[in-house]
Parts: C-alpha cells; sequence; structure tokens
C-alpha cells in the first residue's frame, strides 16, 4: 500500500466532487490515515462528505484567513498524532469583481482577499505544521498553470496561482534541508463546486477536451482520480527527491500549442509496419 501509516491532513473538501475529497478517499484505500480541514458555513457539507469515506475521517475547523486556526490546527495534530508526514492545501477563493473579465477594474481589497486564501494560505500551512514532519514530509498544493500564459476571465486568480507555485518553489528551498518536499499539481479543469464560481469554464473545458493529447474531461471521474492518484504518489515515499516542482496531470494539454487541425494529407497518416 503506497501510503500505508501516512498520517495525512487534507484541506479543501467541501462535496464530493472536490479534488480533495478524490485525494481522501485514495490515501485511505492506500492505508493513510487522514484528517480533513472545514470552516464555517462549508463545514456542515464537508462533515456530510467525510461520511461517504471509509473510515469517515475526523474534520478539523480551519479557515485559512485566521491566523489563530493555524496554531489551533497544529496544536490538535501534535497531541492526536504527534507527528504529521503530509499534507495537501486545495483551497481557493476569488470575490467575483476580481475574476470574469475584470482584471482593469478589480480592487485591491477583493485581489488582496484572492491572495490571502488561495496562495498565501500555503505558506501558513507550511509554517505551521512543518514543525511536526518530524521525519520529513511532502506539501502539495493544486494549481491551475499561469506559469506563462493568461487565460480568458481568471484574471487575479491566475495573478494568485502564479504566485502559489513560486511559494511552492521558496517553501521547497527552506524546507529542503528539513527533508520536507513541496510540491504543485497543475490540474486540467474539473467540474466542482470552486470551478462553477470561473466564469467561462465551460468553454475551457470543451476547449481543453479537444485539445489534450490523451483527451481530458472535466466531468470524467477518471481524470479527477488521475489528479488525486498523482497528488497520493506525491504524498508518498515514491518521490524521495523531487521538490519546487509543478507536475501537470492535465491530459497533456499544455504540452500542444493548438488543438489537433483535420488531417487533409493521406500520406502523413501514422506509418504501418
Ligand atoms: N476544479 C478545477 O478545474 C481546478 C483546476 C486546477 C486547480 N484547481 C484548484 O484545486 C483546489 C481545490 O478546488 P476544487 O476544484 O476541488 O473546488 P472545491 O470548491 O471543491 O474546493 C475549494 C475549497 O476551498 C475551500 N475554502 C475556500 N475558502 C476557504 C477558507 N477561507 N478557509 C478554508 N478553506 C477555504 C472551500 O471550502 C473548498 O473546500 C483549488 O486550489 C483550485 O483552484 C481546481
Amino acid at each position: 500500500m503506497l501510503l500505508k501509516g501516512k498520517k495525512l491532513l487534507v484541506t479543501g473538501v467541501l462535496t464530493q466532487q472536490s479534488i480533495a475529497f478524490k485525494v481522501a478517499e485514495r490515501a485511505l484505500e492506500e492505508g493513510a490515515e487522514v484528517i480533513l480541514t472545514s470552516f464555517g458555513r462549508p463545514m456542515s457539507l464537508t462533515q456530510r462528505a467525510a461520511r461517504r469515506l471509509t473510515p469517515a475521517p475526523e474534520v478539523l475547523e480551519l479557515d485559512v484567513s485566521q491566523p489563530a486556526h493555524f496554531t489551533a490546527l497544529h496544536d490538535t495534530l501534535k497531541a492526536k498524532w504527534g507527528r504529521v508526514d503530509g499534507v495537501l492545501h486545495s483551497v481557493a477563493f476569488s470575490p467575483e469583481d476580481a475574476l470574469g473579465g475584470r482584471f482593469l477594474t478589480a480592487p485591491w481589497e477583493s485581489v488582496s482577499k484572492a491572495f490571502q486564501i488561495s496562495t498565501f494560505s500555503m505558506k501558513e500551512l507550511a509554517a505551521s505544521l512543518a514543525p511536526l514532519m518530524t521525519d520529513g514530509g511532502s506539501f502539495v498544493t493544486v494549481d491551475f498553470d499561469n506559469g506563462t500564459q493568461a487565460w480568458p476571465l481568471y484574471d487575479w486568480m491566475g495573478v494568485c496561482k502564479a504566485a502559489l507555485v513560486a511559494t511552492v518553489r521558496y517553501l521547497a528551498r527552506d524546507l529542503g534541508p528539513k527533508k520536507i518536499r513541496v510540491n504543485a499539481v497543475a490540474a486540467g479543469p474539473i467540474a466542482t463546486i470552486a470551478a462553477k464560481g470561473i466564469p467561462g469554464f465551460k468553454h475551457l473545458e470543451d476547449k481543453w477536451g479537444r485539445q489534450a493529447p490523451l483527451g481530458w474531461s472535466a466531468k470524467d471521474g477518471n481524470c479527477a482520480d488521475a489528479v488525486a492518484r498523482t497528488i497520493c504518489v506525491l504524498l508518498s515515499d515514491w518521490m524521495p527527491q523531487t521538490t519546487g516542482e509543478v507536475i501537470h496531470v492535465d491530459g497533456g494539454y499544455h504540452a500542444v500549442g493548438a488543438e489537433p487541425v483535420p488531417n487533409t494529407d493521406e500520406g502523413a497518416a501514422l506509418p504501418t509496419a
């Protein structure tokens, strides 16, 4: 079993569609002990989703905009487990006026909120829980690839994601000497509550399916499961020398510049033996 004996904290489970839910599900199957976090009003939804997992994990309070919650989380996990082996950061939020083609008008209050919840929270999580990784460990976050390009309508979330990947590299630099790895998985579009909040998601989802060499469907459980399985490998001992990295789980979309064009030249068909 890939994660036998690992003690994993998983943030970001809202519904059974959440990327974090799929990770928790796979991690439990692979022998991990799992604790979830949630906050405020979404807490009851998270608890409902948790009951669908076997065994149903405990859900601790963590609103990433509340510094005191990180201290309490550290103390609770220390008392419960004594150590932590892996942490999934799967949290993002942006006020509506920082998305949807409003890049030039978004006010700082909304941008700073998006940054605090979607980016700075990764640093907060790492700073509070790295001291519990006494035998090394692994932090993983979930990116939507903004390293080299701007997307339609994603606006300040795109800037937050680019900064999230920079945060991964700086954390990898500072935590590497303690044998703690920090990586990101850049996922293709998955139909979740967060995705519903991205204007134009449907357009992107369709385009992804046409362009990705391996194919992609936001509603296909296999694509979400591929993201979850890759995250589980990063949380395991099987990538011990990989840190500061972004691994794409997107059907190969990022590797090609455009959708395939219809092949009009029969001579260019696949070679035959
Ligand atoms: N769905 C996609 O297409 C996609 C693609 C690439 C990356 N991602 C990223 O994956 C991550 C998980 O998103 P998802 O798609 O599973 O959606 P989701 O809506 O299921 O998860 C988002 C989570 O963020 C949590 N959250 C928001 N504000 C918070 C706060 N103040 N404190 C604590 N938690 C808070 C929500 O409760 C929820 O659990 C996000 O970082 C998202 O940007 C999603």
